[in-house]
């Protein structure tokens, strides 16, 4: 059987080069090498208080980026999570056999809570969620960022607890990371992971953002007290926008040490800005296309959907029996 592949992205904020070169860019890569499952995790985004009518169109948004970054409806399935009831469902029975200690060591919910003044249950059960996500689907690949390898670890705890439990149910699924670009930190500040929800012109190049915003943010990128580019002393800031030069053209290391040992930094920038613009304006091309056809992009979602579905109910079916919970029998 080809292995199946599933990962997801919040529809918050706006998509940054850190999660295409984290992860959609790579999706896009692997896709046809796998039974592919794309999801835009509407129930996760919740779990933050968000506008109805900025959640309604970024869902959409999101949606329509996927296939401009090259994501293929024929092959792929592309999946607003909450059309699937299935993934509530699995992530409630999960619920109950995931020991409260488990999420409380989770390193994103103790950073996420510590931002807010009140915390609602869901950013405490929001990786439960993640690995009904996965486990839904028996899947056996999660492409993903350095930032979710946490959330990952307990997906398979949650599901092995679950098998020693109640019988072999669920397939133990395999964290994927990118070679480079599995975690793009903050131009502003390249001690800190490049977010959606980081305020501030200078943090992230947005997938959106014009040609000539990109140049501006990569040109303020910080650097370091070097006057070029040294590849045994470089700090956080060089490091960084030389791991995204090398995630957008696939260098090999050699090919970039003999480019940019030596070189500038006004000059690295140019040439990252130069690389980030020639890698974006193709998908914001595509981006604008897509966009202009809404009846077009409710049709891969509605596809996607309408596909994945008898799958992910046999799935809750299956974990249903295993745990007694009565099923209709006609
Ligand atoms: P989210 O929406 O925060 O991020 C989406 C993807 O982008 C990656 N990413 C990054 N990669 C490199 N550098 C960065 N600075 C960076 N920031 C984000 C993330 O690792 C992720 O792969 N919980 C998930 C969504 C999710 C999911 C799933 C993922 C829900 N269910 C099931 C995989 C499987 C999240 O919040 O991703």
């Amino acid at each position: 059987m080809t292995p199946r592949v599933l990962s997801g992205i919040q529809p918050s904020g706006n998509l940054h080069i850190g999660n295409y070169l984290g992860a959609l860019g790579n999706w896009v890569k692997m896709q046809h090498d796998y039974e592919s499952i794309f999801c835009i995790v509407d129930l996760h985004a919740i779990t933050v208080y968000q506008k109805p009518e900025e959640l309604r169109a970024k869902v959409r948004e999101i949606a329509a980026l996927f296939l401009a970054a090259g994501i293929d409806p024929l092959h792929s399935r592309i999946v607003v999570q909450s059309t699937v009831a299935a993934h509530a469902e699995l992530a409630w029975l999960l619920t109950c056999v995931t020991p409260m200690g488990w999420l409380e060591r989770m390193t994103q919910f103790k950073a996420k809570a510590s931002a807010q003044e009140s915390v609602g249950d869901g950013l405490f059960q929001y990786p439960v969620l993640m690995a009904a996500d996965i486990l839904l689907y028996q899947a056996n690949i999660v492409p993903v960022g350095e930032d979710q390898m946490q959330h990952l670890e307990l997906a398979r705890d949650i599901a092995q607890r679950f098998n020693s439990l109640y019988g072999e149910t669920f397939t133990m699924p395999a964290t994927r990371l990118p070679l480079v670009g599995a975690r793009v930190m903050g131009l502003d500040d390249p001690t800190a992971k490049m977010s959606k929800s980081a305020s501030g012109t200078g943090h992230a190049v947005a997938l959106l953002d014009p040609p000539d915003r990109i140049k501006k943010t990569i040109m303020r990128a910080t650097t370091d007290s070097n006057p070029g580019v040294d590849f045994e002393t470089m700090g956080p800031g060089v490091q960084n926008l030389l791991n995204i030069f090398q995630a957008f053209s696939d260098w090999s290391n050699d090919q970039m040490k003999a480019h940019f040992e030596g070189m500038r930094y006004g000059d690295l920038k140019k040439q990252v800005a130069e690389m980030t613009i020639s890698k974006l304006e193709p998908i914001q091309k595509r981006y604008a296309e897509i966009t202009a056809d809404p009846a077009y992009l409710e049709s891969v979602l509605k596809a996607g959907a309408d596909a994945v579905r008898p799958t992910a109910d046999a799935t809750v079916r299956l974990v249903k029996e295993r745990m007694g919970i009565y099923t209709e029998t006609t």
